[in-house]
């Protein structure tokens, strides 16, 4: 790097937070209640790109469209996602979020049929099936909490579209594993003590695994293939541990980070109830009582903006990790290789050079003639570029049916408004989402 820096003397180290900056930034954390205040302090204070350093913690935060583009698509073979230490990697192995290079390319192609727009018509049906076996068990007279209830519709979603298992029967005894293994690469005190010893999450993971190895090998036994993802990859001649890997990748990143949008959704919803009754008016006008189908989905118009802008505001993934291989420069900063490097969808959606009154909730930001005027890659809840989310187009026709369903039979109220953003791997609504029902 000092050979660099002497070739290169306008390119400087990104700025650090001082010990004033660093005492107001745990004061904001503890007001707040959560690590996001910080990040917005720090770059309101420091500019769009600024390094936070804890001991064996060190990364440069990227902010803005100019930044995601860089990592996302100009300079991405300079990056690798794969960080070999972290929880992460240590769960999912070889699973298509934490490989690179060519192992990935190959990966993705492999998986990529399940996503295909042709599965969507029997997706939608499955969506509308798990979401009324969900209310019609709601009580009529206790609140809810729709965090847990959408975590749960999301999971037995996930399991039957991709895995091709209804995972009811299993729901009770394995849902605190799953719990369990977001604790376990949620962010914690791990980043500043990598080898720290992580007791209590051995019989969580173990049984999520020996669920995973069974359904492999009865699909192996029944030499059933198909456009579901085990189908996809015996077919493509993994071996079996490959399989657990995509399968745990999916299990994890296909329902919590939906889980998050919906619970944000709710939130939103209760805490604007004109949003919600305009949003149940078009769903009223749109489907009557009929379920909806992937005719529907594109005239659900409000539904749209209304998840676009709790994407906005919550991005489920608030940051994304990489590692740059080589040194690289950007803006007038150095990114040395191998420490890390983060975008940032959450800072991105609130940077008031790209939107106007940032912080508001205003679903008509999305309207068909506004939407136009955003920046590029201003918007990016989804990542970009080759390893954008496999699951988009599946996540977003998940989030329109789901709560259609709600909105045809439900009116919310939200009976506790006080929630923080909880950082886990996902940024969540905590302590959860309360809400009584009504019917509609
Ligand atoms: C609202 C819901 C979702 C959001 C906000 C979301 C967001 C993201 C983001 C930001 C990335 C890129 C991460 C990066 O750049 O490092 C990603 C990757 C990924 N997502 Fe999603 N996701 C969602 C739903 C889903 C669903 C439903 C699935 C699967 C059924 C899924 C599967 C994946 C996979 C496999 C990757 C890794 C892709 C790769 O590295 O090639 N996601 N997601």
């Amino acid at each position: 790097m000092h050979f660099m820096a002497a070739l290169y003397p306008d390119v400087v180290d990104p700025p650090a937070p001082d010990g004033k900056l660093g005492w107001q930034a745990l004061q904001a954390i503890r007001h707040h209640r959560t690590p996001l205040a910080a990040l917005e302090l720090f770059h309101r204070e420091l500019g769009d790109v600024f390094q936070m350093g804890l001991t064996g913690f060190k990364a440069t935060v990227l902010v803005g469209p100019a930044a995601n583009r860089f990592v996302l698509v100009d300079q991405r073979q300079q990056f690798q996602w794969r960080m070999p230490g972290d929880p992460i990697t240590r769960l999912l192995r070889q699973g298509l979020l934490v490989i690179d290079g060519e192992q990935h390319a190959s990966l993705r192609q492999a998986m990529t049929p399940a996503f295909h727009k042709r599965m969507l018509t029997g997706y939608i049906q499955a969506m509308t099936r798990h979401t009324d076996r969900l209310t019609a068990a709601w009580p009529a007279d206790h609140p809810l909490d729709m965090l847990d209830q959408i975590r749960r519709v999301s999971l037995l979603i996930l399991v039957d579209t991709m895995f091709g298992v209804d995972f009811g029967p299993d729901m009770d005894r394995l849902y605190p594993a799953v719990l369990r293994s977001l604790n376990y690469i949620g962010p914690g005190p791990w980043l500043l003590w990598p080898a720290m010893p992580r007791w209590g999450y051995r019989r969580a993971l173990q049984q999520l695994d020996d669920y995973l190895f069974t359904l492999i090998r009865t699909r192996r036994a029944t030499g059933q293939t198909g456009d579901d993802v085990p189908g996809l990859l015996i077919e493509a001649g993994l071996d079996d541990d490959l399989i657990r890997d995509q399968l745990f990748t999916l299990l994890i990143a296909g329902h919590d980070t939906g889980t998050a949008l919906l619970a944000w959704v709710m939130y939103l919803l209760g805490r604007h109830p004109e949003v919600m009754a305009r949003a149940q008016a078009e769903v009223d006008t749109v489907l009557g009582t009929q379920p909806p189908t992937a005719a529907h989905l594109p005239e659900l118009v409000y539904l749209e903006q209304v998840i676009n802008e709790t994407l906005r505001l919550y991005p489920p993934l608030h940051l994304g990790l990489r590692r740059p291989t080589a040194d690289l420069e950007f803006q007038g900063h150095w990114l040395p290789a191998g420490q890390r490097v983060m975008y940032s969808p959450y800072l991105t959606h609130r940077h008031p050079a790209y939107w106007p009154n940032p912080h508001q909730f205003d679903p008509d930001r999305f309207s068909p003639e506004r939407r136009r005027q955003y920046t590029p890659y201003a918007f990016v809840p989804f990542g970009g570029g080759p390893r954008t989310c496999l699951g988009a187009a599946f996540a977003r026709v998940e989030a329109k049916v789901i709560l259609a369903r709600f909105l045809q039979q439900f009116t919310f109220t939200l009976i506790q408004p006080d929630v923080h953003l909880h950082m886990g791997v996902t940024v969540e609504p905590r302590p959860g989402v309360l809400m009584t029902i009504q019917p509609h």
